[in-house]
């Protein structure tokens, strides 16, 4: 069964407000979505807009729950080994 993630793709160049995409959530993203392909799981990566935790972006969530705020590729990777073995799963 898929797994599912969410990730932010706001993008605020001109407000002076922070945004998940002004801090490389897009760039995340394709990383992530290599990351996936590379380790052949079922794992999917949904864009929404602005998930309300703007100060702590780049932002990314598994549908329904955890939250992983200022993501970097490392705290991705965890995410998904964490995946891999069953730990972590949507409905
Ligand atoms: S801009 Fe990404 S959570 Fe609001």
């Amino acid at each position: 069964m898929t797994t599912r993630l969410i990730a932010c793709v706001n993008f605020r160049p001109f407000s002076g407000q922070p945004s998940c995409a002004g801090r490389g959530s897009k760039e995340l993203i394709a990383w992530l979505e290599a990351e996936i392909a590379r380790r052949e799981i079922d794992v999917s990566v949904e864009r929404i807009v602005c998930m309300g935790h703007c100060p702590h972006g780049p932002n990314f969530r598994v549908w329904g729950g955890e939250f992983v705020h200022h993501a970097d590729e490392e705290k991705l990777g965890e995410l998904l080994d964490r995946i891999e073995r069953g730990e972590v799963t949507t409905p």
